[in-house]
């Protein structure tokens, strides 16, 4: 009796183990999210970088996000630029999964602002 409820307490827990990471595996980037072809490459985004996250993510484009679009000297010449602009990628790995940042606080931003 009690090694039955045992029992059905860990299938519970298996499944919701389970459930979440299918969720977060389900949710990440696929290629064909920005890539438009079966071959990726960097010149097949779906569309250009300047709309490319935003078209998505428009909840990230506020007042109060970093902007973007500009062009920067970037100090250490360790972030990219596109097309010689700052980009959502500047700090935002596509490649990495959920697009992690590319360095961490406060290393990523004192690239641009020193002190
Ligand atoms: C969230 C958007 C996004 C996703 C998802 C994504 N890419 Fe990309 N990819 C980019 C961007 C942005 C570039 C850079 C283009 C540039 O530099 O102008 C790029 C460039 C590339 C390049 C050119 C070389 C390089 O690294 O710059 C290859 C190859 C590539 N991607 C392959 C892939 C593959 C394979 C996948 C899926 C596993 C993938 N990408 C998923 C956005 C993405
Ligand atoms: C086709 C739609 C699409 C495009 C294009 C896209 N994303 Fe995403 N992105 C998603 C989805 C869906 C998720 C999963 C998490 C969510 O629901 O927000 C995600 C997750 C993320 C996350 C993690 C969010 C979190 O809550 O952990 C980041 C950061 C991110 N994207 C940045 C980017 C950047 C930067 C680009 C452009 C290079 C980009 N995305 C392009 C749809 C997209
Ligand atoms: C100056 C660097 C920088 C730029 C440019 C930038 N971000 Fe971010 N982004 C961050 C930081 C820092 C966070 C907070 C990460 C955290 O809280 O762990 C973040 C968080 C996010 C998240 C939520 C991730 C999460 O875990 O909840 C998304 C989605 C995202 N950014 C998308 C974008 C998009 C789309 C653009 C372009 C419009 C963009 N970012 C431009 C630095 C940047
Ligand atoms: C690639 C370079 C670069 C990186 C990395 C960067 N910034 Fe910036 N940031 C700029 C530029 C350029 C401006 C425009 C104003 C200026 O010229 O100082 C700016 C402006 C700002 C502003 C003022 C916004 C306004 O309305 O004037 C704040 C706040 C800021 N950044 C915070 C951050 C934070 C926090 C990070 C790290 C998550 C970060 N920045 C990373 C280049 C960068």
């Amino acid at each position: 009796m009690k090694s039955d409820i045992m029992k059905m307490m860990m299938q519970g827990l298996a499944m919701a183990f389970l459930l979440i990471s299918t969720h977060i595996s389900a949710a990440d980037h696929a290629c064909s999210d920005c890539h438009a072809t079966a071959t990726p490459n960097a010149n097949d985004l779906i569309q250009p970088l300047s709309g490319l996250c935003a078209d998505c993510h428009i909840d990230r484009i506020t007042a109060g996000e970093h902007v973007i679009g500009i062009p920067v000297t970037t100090p250490e010449n360790t972030l990219p630029l596109h097309d010689g602009v700052m980009s959502c990628a500047t700090c935002h790995d596509p490649h990495q999964s959920f697009a992690a940042l590319r360095m961490k606080d406060p290393e990523l931003c004192q690239q641009c602002h020193l002190k």
